[in-house]
């Protein structure tokens, strides 16, 4: 039985391209190699949510079928009530116009996640146990995950295969890529699950001496020598930005744009280390 791979999109920087690098290397991966993908938007900010679909519609399907934050019962409304299933927070097709792309959006009542679940026992396991009911689906899961190593990421992270870190590259970000190895590694002993690295991509590149200078860089350092650095790197790129305000992923907003050429390698890349 087909099984999807999950990966969680982490970086404890904040604004980095996380959720951009989510929505568009999902929609690539659905639209060039013909794959199955789900979004899990673990994120309070709702930002993948919202680059998918018109907020009136977001808000109205949270309403009515439900989102992350009932995955996690954290509705207090809900609470003598039947457990929502997984399932039915699906949005299948999300994006028209792009086959085989759902989401399971966000709330921004996942900002009570952490106080909310603080004393449940297994915590960190909730989503694997859900998420169980629908992995024979897809082919790829992708969860876009907060700026932060918490309970939501903790879920993602428990219920991945993989991570990939999109990180701009800069001094400092350097430093935190450091910090983040350094923590994941601390929760794969504490929290016991096995998770490998998929990559490091570089986001946000400017034609400037500093980015490039950090990009030849970091790869050559004794601590990321064994981390895999993808080839494609994601410029800097207006469209990419102003794709969101029409909740369009950059394929359908401006296909040609330079943004929408390196997804499209991103998605070959990622696709091929995922072994086709
Ligand atoms: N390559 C890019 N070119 C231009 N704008 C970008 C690019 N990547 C991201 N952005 C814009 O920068 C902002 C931050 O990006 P994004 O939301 O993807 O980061 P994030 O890491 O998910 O942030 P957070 O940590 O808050 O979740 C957004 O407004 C997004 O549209
Ligand atoms: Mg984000």
């Amino acid at each position: 039985m087909n099984q999807a791979t999950v990966i969680s999109l982490v970086n404890m920087k904040g604004g980095v391209g996380k959720t951009t690098v989510a929505v568009n290397l999902a929609t690539y991966l659905a639209r060039d190699h013909q794959k199955k993908v789900l979004i899990l938007d673990l994120d309070p900010q709702t930002n993948a949510s919202l680059s998918l679909m018109p907020e009136k519609a977001w808000l109205r399907w949270v309403e009515e079928h439900g989102s992350m934050a009932d995955v996690f019962e954290l509705d207090a409304k809900r609470k003598h009530d039947e457990p929502v299933k997984f399932a039915d927070c699906i949005v299948h097709e999300v994006v028209p116009g792009v086959a085989g792309l759902d989401l399971l959006p966000g709330h921004l009542r996942l900002t009570f996640l952490d106080l909310d679940l603080a004393s449940r026992p297994g915590r960190e396991r909730i989503l694997t146990r859900k998420l169980a009911k629908v992995i024979e689906d897809y082919d790829v899961i992708l969860c876009d995950c907060p700026p932060n190593l918490q309970t939501a990421t903790q879920n993602a992270l428990y219920a991945s295969d993989w991570f990939l870190v999109p990180m701009q590259p800069d001094f400092l970000s350097s430093i935190g890529l450091s910090l983040l190895l350094d923590r994941l590694a601390y929760l794969k002993t504490e929290l016991e699950f096995k998770i490998k690295c998929l990559g490091v991509v570089f986001t946000r590149v400017r034609h400037v001496g500093f980015h490039q200078e950090t990009m030849e860089r970091l790869p050559e350092e004794k601590e990321f020598k064994k981390l895999h650095f993808f080839k494609t790197v994601i410029p800097e790129n207006i469209a990419l930005g102003e794709a969101p305000m029409s909740a369009q992923p950059i394929a359908l907003y401006d296909g040609s744009a330079p943004g929408a050429e390196a997804f499209r390698e991103l998605a070959a890349e990622v696709a091929a280390r995922l072994g086709g």
